[in-house]
């Protein structure tokens, strides 16, 4: 087992939230303790959809860094690295590119479901709709067999293993290695809205990042029960955001069995609820975003650096593999 190498990547479109830590930076910190670990910001990826803005992902970049080493995540451990950094990956994206019909792209339902969010204004770029295939390179180059990512990330990782068995058998060789996700034990964690997915883009998540007031704020305005108004009233659990963040992140389980039980016969007003969810949370995030407040820029650039140093090394050697494979190798002497 110890052969595996982690490989997972988030795009620097903003800070991330609990839904990111659930989903998958707390398998993360542990897969770091046993596996090589390589994780990228991936920027190039996130152009695909903010091709007009790249200074925004630009900012992003030393963010999700920052987010990264709050939360534990451990650069002596893993490599962190910037995926522009590292051209290898666009030389593999394109022979990978011959290897999947433009059919199989559209059937992807991840695609599907960001086109709905996205405004492209008439119809998708070649860019957005190949990304699954940059992102099959950026696994396959660090030979990554353990990837840490959200439930949304699957159809991405069929399709890497597809282009993966393709590439071994058209080349006969097994040089490129299939993947395996590896999901949080709460696979989608709902929005503070009750309505959708915790996501940047919708707005509907507490950050790692926000400040004490905001996560109370945000606690306060969570979707609960519209039926229970008074607290005798009987109360809902199920589709209760209040309860699913507390499933999430409350430890004691016994005392939330009880509160559950109390909520639902009649008695624990959505004020009471709340605020045992908020110094639920506030103690979670409190270390967090003080470690996050001591990092300073220069040492995050320093960490990209050299990570990003480490993983072209490693995508060369891996390039050159593939290329072997391929028989794309001229010798005129
Ligand atoms: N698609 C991922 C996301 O949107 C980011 C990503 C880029 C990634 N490359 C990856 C995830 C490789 C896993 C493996 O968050």
């Amino acid at each position: 087992m110890s052969n595996h190498v982690v490989l997972t990547g988030d795009r620097p479109t903003g800070c991330l939230h609990l839904g990111h830590y659930v989903g998958s930076l707390k398998n993360r910190i542990s897969l770091q303790e046993k596996y090589d670990c390589f994780i990228m910001v991936a920027d190039i990826q996130a152009l695909s959809d903010n091709f007009d803005n790249p200074k925004k992902l630009a900012e992003n970049i030393t963010e999700v860094c920052k987010d990264y080493l709050s939360v534990g995540i451990d650069p002596q451990k893993c490599t962190i690295f910037i995926q522009s950094l590292v051209p290898e990956l666009f030389e593999l994206s394109t022979y990978y590119l011959n290897l999947i019909s433009v059919s199989r792209l559209e059937r992807n339902p991840t695609v599907k479901s960001e086109l709905k969010q996205k405004s492209f204004s008439s119809s998708i770029t070649a860019g957005f709709l190949a990304y699954p295939v940059s992102q099959t390179a950026d696994i396959t180059a660090f030979k990554g067999t353990l990837i840490p990512v959200g439930e949304d990330q699957l159809p991405l990782i069929e399709i890497t293993n597809e282009i993966v068995r393709k590439f071994n058998k058209t080349y006969n060789t097994d040089v490129l290695l299939e993947a395996a996700p590896v999901l949080g034990k709460v696979q989608r964690l709902v929005g503070i809205d009750g309505k959708a997915k915790a996501s940047k883009s919708l707005n509907n998540a507490i950050f790692l990042s926000d400040s004490s007031e905001l996560i109370r704020q945000k606690i306060h305005s969570m979707y609960t029960d519209p039926s229970h108004i008074k607290v005798s009233d009987p109360g809902k659990v199920k589709g209760n955001v209040v309860f699913d963040y507390l499933d999430a992140f409350f430890d004691d389980k016994n005392e939330l069995d009880s509160l559950k039980l109390q909520y639902k016969k009649g008695g624990l007003g959505d004020s009471v609820l709340k605020s045992i969810l908020n110094d639920n949370l506030q103690n979670f995030l409190k270390p967090i975003r003080e470690k996050r407040d001591s990092i300073s820029d220069k040492v995050v650039f320093n960490i990209l650096y050299e990570g990003s140093k480490i993983a072209r090394k490693v995508a060369k050697e891996t390039l050159s593999q593939v290329k072997d494979a391929m028989g794309l190798v001229y010798k005129y002497d």
